[in-house]
């Protein structure tokens, strides 16, 4: 298996690229299941998640196609397709799911395997059941397999309210909705970019919604949709994962082709550490501090604190000038970082929910083992920052979220190299 090898203690300086979201790039490519014909994702990440779901939809029966540059995904639907989600792919991408709605509302039908818990979670799917359940959908679970059907033929619009805020469940009522009969109103929807983006793409598909983006989510169902064109947002979470390399004790790092007002809470955090930040044309420019003052950080659902940054932002509170709580409300395991952060020579315990981080005057590189997507992507900032060699190891869950991170972090200074297996 690979590993990424980091030289430390290098102050970085210069300026990165943000890729496509993944997380948009996923429900936008799922999308292409509401509608037979060409669909065109573009602005898409190279990524193993992104590849998973091209290999879902080609299970399907659907004809995917990556242009050259692979940045753009190309799908063509066939009149029918096989509506099933086996557990093979399903168990590597728990985001599989999202194909779930769009068989429902377009095909009537799907099996799709449950994803089961994962290193952050239980992550139950409750929520999407019960939304596309108050749709009409008919609900079994049997063998380990979501089987569901429209007795109907088609869905029917309906008042629903979300028992708590969640992403993709928002994201495949909302899909559902567009085909269903009537008026769909979505309440205690997530507000996070990604589903206000996927809302654009499905409008561009001739979908009738509002309010993406806020509480309320208003779908007026449409009979046929048409192939989806389509570019997907700039990834908030890569741009916030380069934007705390940059500040990392004495870097200096343009990050381009992010967008500020997504990465607001990230950026008052950062402010609050001692960095500077600031918006340059095209991006935000962060210069790290002499020394991180400590912050507290509580994770919530957007605008506020992603949980995807949490691991990354202890990275920085380690190396404080005191100690930092960072409370985490969104997913239940999501401290498995800590044990490898240790490992470098930080100084934390762990609380329930809360990580008492007290910060050393610096890290020392060591081998390490990465749990999960954004915890590899805080091992290897943290490789960054320590004195000395740091391997991760378990590098696949990073290929998963972040486009070749070490050919991005070279050009800014970084000794960091993949060594194949
Ligand atoms: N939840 C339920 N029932 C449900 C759905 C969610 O109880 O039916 C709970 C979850 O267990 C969790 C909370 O609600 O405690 C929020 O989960 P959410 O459903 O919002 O997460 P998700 O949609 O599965 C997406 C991202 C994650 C990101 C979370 C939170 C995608 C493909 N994934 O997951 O991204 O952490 O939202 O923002 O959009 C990552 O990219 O590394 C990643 C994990």
């Amino acid at each position: 298996m690979d590993k990424i090898v980091v030289e430390g203690g290098v102050p970085l300086r210069g300026s990165v690229r943000v890729s496509g979201a993944k997380n948009a790039a996923l429900p936008a490519i799922a999308a292409a299941l509401l509608a037979e014909g060409d669909h065109v994702v573009r602005n898409v990440p190279d990524l193993a998640d992104v590849r998973t779901m091209g290999r879902l939809l080609a299970h399907m029966g659907c004809a995917v196609e990556r242009s050259a540059d692979r940045h753009t995904q190309h799908v063509r639907v066939p009149s029918t397709v096989k509506a099933e989600a086996p557990y093979e792919l399903v168990k590597t991408m728990r985001a599989s799911v999202v194909v779930l709605g769009p068989l429902l509302a377009r095909w009537g039908r799907a099996r799709v395997s449950l994803p089961g818990g994962c290193a952050i979670g239980a992550r139950p799917i409750d929520q999407h059941l019960k939304g596309l359940a108050a749709l009409g959908a008919e609900i079994r679970l049997e063998h380990g397999y979501v089987e569901a059907q429209v007795p109907r033929g088609r869905l029917r619009g309906t008042t629903f309210t979300f028992d708590g805020q969640t992403v993709t469940g928002t994201e495949n009522v909302m899909m559902a909705a567009a085909l269903a009969e009537g008026r769909t109103i979505l309440r205690n929807c997530a507000r996070e970019p990604e589903v206000t983006d996927l809302a654009a793409a499905l409008r561009r598909m001739g979908a009738r919604i509002e309010g993406a983006g806020q509480d309320e989510i208003r779908v007026e169902g449409v009979e046929r949709l048409r192939p989806l064109d389509h570019a997907v947002i700039p990834d908030r979470i890569e741009a916030g994962t380069f934007l705390l390399a940059g500040a990392l004790p004495g870097c200096d790092v343009t990050v381009t082709g992010c967008t500020p007002p997504e990465l607001e809470a990230l950026v008052e955090k950062l402010r609050a550490a001692g960095a500077e930040v600031g918006e340059v044309p095209g991006g935000l420019r962060v210069r790290g501090p002499a020394r991180p003052r400590p912050t507290d950080v509580r994770t919530a659902p957007h605008p506020g604190f992603p949980t995807d940054m949490q691991a990354q932002m202890m990275v920085l509170l380690c190396l404080a000038d005191g100690s930092s709580r960072i409370t985490e409300t969104v997913f239940e395991n999501r401290f498995m970082h800590v044990q490898e952060l240790l490992r470098l020579g930080a100084d934390i315990t762990v609380e329930g929910k809360t990580a008492v981080v007290r910060g050393v005057p610096a890290l020392s590189g060591a081998p390490v083992m990465a749990s999960d997507l954004r915890a590899s992507a805080a091992l290897v900032l943290a490789g960054l920052a320590a004195r000395g060699t740091t391997e991760v190891l378990r590098v696949y869950h990073l290929d998963r979220g972040y486009e070749r991170i070490e050919e991005k972090l070279e050009p800014l200074g970084a000794r960091i190299s993949r060594v194949r297996a």
